[in-house]
């Protein structure tokens, strides 16, 4: 198998990463019991990583606040090594204690952007970090203030191209104008397609990427999630709407239906949610997440999963979740 290259950004913001990346979020936070070691499996976690790097799997997904601070670590731990291999992609905004991992709100100061780069650098054990993302929009702090003190960044070297999480139109043009942006990164799947809307057109208008985080609804379009009591205590999933009560049954039914396209095309059903993903264009990276090295190479193979266009519409119409993203959505689309 051969992992074919996209391209997100244009001009001088472009930056060619394979065409699924991997998320490594869940290897050290949200997904499980939050372990101070950095993983909850550190072992299966960096043979993921690296197996990842061997099929061709080189767009690598973090931020300082997964932890805090213990995912960066083990992704610098899994690639040491092979920095010229790897796309490594992390976030700064989100601030959080890292003996407790309690929130402690949203920075986008010039001189916090400062020095979360170079906390970064340091965990991941590199010189420069290839795109640097805002992980949310801080309502206090102007976003020209903010991509201002991010482009002293790529000026001094530290990281090479820029970025935005779960930003909305207007912030998304007002970035762009201080330095161009290559890439977007928000929630984007079967069941979560409000980014067709607004922000997916001003990302083409503008020639920015997407980069779909939860591409697998955050395992729910696998198939193999079917109540919270499977999780561990301290998973997100067990408070997040979408995964209890009401919502959980009709979500179910989504599910199934697409249970019954991929048994037909003979492909796993998290290989056609991430199939449908990637045939929303050539500048859209989706970036599921796993700790499990079977997992990568069942997630890089939908690459090669060609849809028919009866397929594509069947799977299109399925309808959108039940249930918000967030329990609090305060901080999205800022
Ligand atoms: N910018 C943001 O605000 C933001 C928010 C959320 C996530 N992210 C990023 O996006 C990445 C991906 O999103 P996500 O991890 O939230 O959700 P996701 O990719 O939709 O789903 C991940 C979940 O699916 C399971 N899974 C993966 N492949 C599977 C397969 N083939 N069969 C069955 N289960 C499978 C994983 O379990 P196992 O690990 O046990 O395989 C994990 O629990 C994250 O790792 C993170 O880097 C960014």
């Amino acid at each position: 198998m051969t992992i074919s290259t996209r391209t997100i950004g244009n001009g001088s913001a472009a930056l060619t990463v394979s065409g699924l990346g991997l998320g490594c979020m869940g290897m050290s936070d949200f997904y499980g019991t939050r372990s101070e070691a950095g993983s909850t499996d550190e072992r299966e976690s960096v043979a993921t990583i690296r197996r990842a790097l061997d099929l061709g799997v080189n767009f690598l997904d973090t931020a300082d606040m997964y932890g805090p601070h213990t995912n960066e670590r083990l992704v610098g731990r899994a690639i040491a090594g092979r920095r010229d291999e790897v796309v490594i992609a992390t976030k700064f905004g989100i601030v959080r204690d890292p003996a407790t991992g309690a929130r402690g709100g949203i920075s986008g100061r010039p001189e916090y952007v400062h020095a979360a780069v170079d906390g970064s650098l340091q965990r991941l054990g590199i010189d420069h970090i290839d795109l640097y993302y805002q992980h949310r929009v801080d309502p206090s702090v102007p976003i020209e203030e903010t991509v201002g003190a991010m482009a002293e960044l790529v000026a001094a070297g530290k990281v090479r191209f820029l970025g935005l999480s779960e930003a909305s139109p207007e912030t998304i043009r007002r970035a762009h104008g201080v330095h161009r942006l290559t890439a977007v990164e928000t929630e984007y799947s079967l069941w979560t397609r409000d980014v067709e809307a607004e922000i997916l057109p001003t990302l083409r208008e503008l020639g920015i990427g997407l980069v779909p985080y939860s591409p697998l609804g955050r395992g729910f379009l696998t198939g193999t999630i079917t109540s919270t009591d499977a999780l561990d205590e301290g998973d997100f999933r067990r408070a997040n709407p979408r995964f209890v009560g009401d919502a959980l049954d009709a979500n179910l039914t989504i599910v199934e239906k697409v249970r019954a396209i991929a048994e037909v095309k003979h492909v796993t059903v998290a290989q056609l949610a991430l199939a449908w993903v990637l045939a929303q264009g050539e500048d859209v990276v989706p970036i599921p997440g796993t700790r499990r090295v079977a997992r990568i190479e069942e997630n890089a193979a939908a690459t090669e999963i060609v849809l028919t266009h009866e397929e594509l519409e069947a799977l299109g119409d399925l309808g959108a979740a039940a249930g918000d993203r967030y329990a609090d959505m305060s901080s999205v689309n800022g």
